[in-house]
């Protein structure tokens, strides 16, 4: 009876939305089928005869009148695979003979680890449902969240799983949520890397059997990214239907998506199971972090810009009232504050910081135009190298020996804000933080410490280390005028022990580190309105939606090379937009590479995410001084068409292409940008025409040059539909190596 009064209500609550505006979600209870509409695309799923909760559909959006049938179950393959594994379950517990990935697995104290949930009740929320499951004999509530946005018709999804009962159970095993597509072929995409190395697209056929993409590193890791595309057939970058999936943690993760022996896909991904184990009591409950998905028509490029604008719009931190109207802006700024262009002297000085060192670069950084002076490594503790220091958050009185006053008060005086560099999680070893606290770090007692870059990680699931990393931040923002931190995150997780909690216990240090380290982001936020922060880990290491609700920015890679940028940040933008993506211009040859490039080639590079400067700027010729001041002026004109536009990628990098070349429009249409790149003139081989995309066909558009010249006789103004149709012709002379050039299209 109340599970049918809960239904009757939701529907009533889930109609009235429809009187205004459409609610995304809306009920079905006489087929007890759920249905999520929002921008292109529906999901719908229902109850089945059983009581499980199966999907039906996700795709394009259906008609409004349209209806479906109640979820029917899939029958068992011969007596081989159940039911129960064939059906797409939304959450499927491990038990009843279940062979797919489980999105959640339960061990209780007797031994009984099958877990097969149910259909409770549900209610309905302001974009979409809670649906209760529950077990069909212990009291384990599974609470599924689904939230569409109205806009993109990206679907929110994670899980409470709560403990009802009067004894102890064992998660270990426990998905944000999975998601189904019917048998096709379909081409998989996904992102991995190492240090230096981060953001390779790997596009393959899903082939029978499992692909696990995912981090056992206690963050979110360079290795893999926790993201994925599948296309229906061949990849596309402009046609074709794709699906995508985004987890939003910073521990560890996996994503699994199986083909199953019936071809149908499964996508599962959440908590990492290896090493898992989170202990419920009686009354207690586990959040999983949000997965999120998405659905277009349009190819990659369609999936990406659909999530680029999801990014802007509901995932990062949106300027603060304060920091709003302390800037004379609009208090309800819809989109993230552009990133401010910054200096950076990590490449230019390493650990050398000082206080006369570090004013002179600041002055050559705001006679460049820059609007944020960050000092990186170097100026804490005993910090020479990286052998001591971490850990030990006092600033050096060798290097500062006033203090950091004098610096900041400098950098303002200069017209610009002030950044610092911290990696509050770790210590090295020769430290008075490690000296006095050896066992706040992540170890089993009696086995060794296993360092990586003479560092150990400190346990951010411990009261006091989190008590600690919080006091010592906030006493620096409080102390210092500090607009930004730079957060750095430079090693993996060994040895993940915790003695301080029974044994039983010591494994939830996989959620609690993390939940912490977001508790401590979000508590400096607050307590410091203004501060604006950047994760870095080794440059990509830690870039993920979870982390994305609280930093306003990453560092993708310590790979500045300009050229290898180019495949970086190809492969960045499938999953992030250009806005969250810091590039920095720094010296040639290049340290990694040793590759020689001018510096038009390099700013062009960096110019096409949130722009930076990293070189030493002490030796910049007075010509090189000029030209980047000349093009970071030209940068910040057209910046928000760049990083919050539609980004189109027209000539990819991949595949040892000769030339790339991007394009963005701004969202009204109003403005493009357009970058060009050659690698390697061959064979002669002139640039290919650019055709553009995205713009109003029948607007006239004003071209200007920001670096290089369009083919002789090029029309300064033509229709949009010229510039989609017949192209952008490139100036003979755009030939060599490592080429670069950027155009401006102006609705007139
Ligand atoms: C990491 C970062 C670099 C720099 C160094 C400092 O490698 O990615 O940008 O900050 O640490 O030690």
């Amino acid at each position: 009876m109340l599970k049918v009064l809960t239904s009757v209500l939701a529907l009533l609550v889930a109609s009235a939305f429809t009187s205004a505006q459409p609610a995304p979600g809306r009920f079905d209870a006489a087929t007890k089928v759920f249905r999520l509409d929002g921008g292109g695309s529906s999901y719908v799923f229902g109850v089945n005869a059983r009581g499980e909760l199966q999907q039906l559909y996700w795709g394009g959006r259906l008609g409004a009148s349209d209806t479906f049938p109640a979820a029917k179950v899939m029958p068992e393959w011969a007596s081989f695979d159940t039911s129960y594994t064939n059906t797409p379950q939304e959450y499927a517990g491990w038990g009843g003979g279940l062979y797919m990935e489980p999105a959640l697995k339960i061990a209780f104290p007797d031994g009984n680890r099958d877990l097969v949930l149910h259909y409770e009740s549900h209610a309905a929320t302001t974009n979409g449902f809670d649906v209760v499951m529950k077990d069909i004999s212990h009291p384990i509530y599974v609470t599924l969240h689904y939230a569409m946005d109205p806009g993109s018709g990206i679907l929110a999804r994670s899980a409470t799983i709560e403990n009802r009962g009067s004894e102890a159970a064992t998660v270990e095993q426990a998905a944000a949520a999975s998601w189904s597509l019917p048998a096709a072929r379909y081409t998989l995409n996904y992102l991995t890397g190492r240090w230096a190395g981060e953001w390779t697209l790997n596009q393959e056929s899903l082939l029978a059997g499992a692909r696990v993409i995912e981090s056992r590193r206690g963050s979110t890791g360079h290795q893999a990214n926790p993201w994925f595309a599948l296309q229906a057939g061949e990849a596309s970058e402009d046609h074709g239907e794709v699906w995508f999936g985004a987890l939003a943690w910073s521990g560890s993760w996996r994503i699994t998506v199986e083909r199953d022996q019936l071809d149908a896909v499964r996508v599962t991904g959440g908590f990492n199971p290896f090493d898992f184990g989170y202990v419920l009591h009686p009354g207690m409950s586990l959040e999983t972090p949000v997965f999120y998905g998405g659905y277009s028509p349009h190819g990659l490029g369609g999936a990406s810009r659909l999530l680029h604008h999801f990014e802007l719009e509901h995932i990062l931190p949106l300027p603060s009232s304060t920091a709003a109207s302390a800037a004379g802006a609009e208090p309800k700024a819809l989109t993230p504050k552009l990133r401010p262009v910054i200096y950076n002297s990590w490449e230019a000085t390493e650990f050398g910081v000082n206080e006369a060192g570090q004013m002179a670069l600041a002055e050559k950084a705001a006679a460049l135009g820059i609007d944020r002076f960050v000092m990186d490594d170097g100026w804490f503790g005993q910090r020479k190298d990286d052998h001591a220091g971490l850990g030990d958050w006092y600033v050096n009185q060798e290097k500062f020996p006033h203090g950091l006053k004098p610096l900041i008060d400098k950098v303002h005086a200069l017209g610009m804000d002030f950044g610092l560099w911290v990696e509050p999680e770790m210590v090295n070893p020769d430290s008075d933080l490690y000296r006095n606290h050896p066992e706040w770090v992540l170890n089993f007692k009696g086995r060794p410490e296993t360092q990586q870059r003479n560092q150990l990680v400190l346990n951010l699931a411990r009261p006091d280390v989190h008590a600690y990393i919080l006091g010592f931040l906030d006493k620096l923002l409080t102390e210092n005028d500090i607009a930004f931190l730079k957060w750095d995150y430079n090693r993996n997780w060994s040895e993940p022990g915790w003695d301080q909690v029974p044994p039983a216990e010591q494994k939830q240090v996989y959620v609690e580190y993390t939940k912490n380290l977001y508790a401590i982001l979000a508590e400096l936020r607050q307590r410091h309105p203004k501060v604006e922060i950047e994760s870095c880990s080794g440059g990509g290491g830690r870039v993920d939606l979870g982390i994305l609700k609280y930093v306003d920015e990453v560092w993708p890679s310590d790979n500045t090379d300009p050229f290898d940028r180019l495949t970086q940040q190809n492969g960045f933008t499938y999953a992030y937009a250009p806005q969250i993506m810091m590039a920095w211009v720094t010296d040639s040859p290049h340290w990694l590479n040793n590759r020689t490039t001018s510096l038009q080639y390099r700013m062009l590079s960096s110019m096409q995410g949130s722009l930076g400067i990293g070189a030493n700027i002490e030796k910049w010729t007075p010509d090189e001084t000029s030209a980047a001041k000349r093009l970071i002026a030209a940068y910040k004109d057209v910046q928000s068409t760049i990083v919050q536009g539609d980004l189109y990628r027209l000539i990819s990098p991949l595949n040892e292409s000769e030339f790339s070349a991007t394009e963005t429009v701004k969202a009204d249409k109003s403005q493009a940008v357009l970058f060009a790149f050659i690698h390697s003139t061959q064979e002669g081989r002139g640039f290919p025409t650019l055709k553009l995309k995205g713009l109003d066909a029948t607007a006239k558009y004003k071209l200007t040059s920001i670096e290089g010249k369009p083919r002789v006789g090029t029309p300064e103004v033509a229709s949009g539909a010229w510039w989609m149709n017949h192209g952008l012709e490139m100036d003979e002379g755009f030939r060599g190596d490592f080429q670069a050039a950027a155009f401006r299209f102006d609705r007139k």
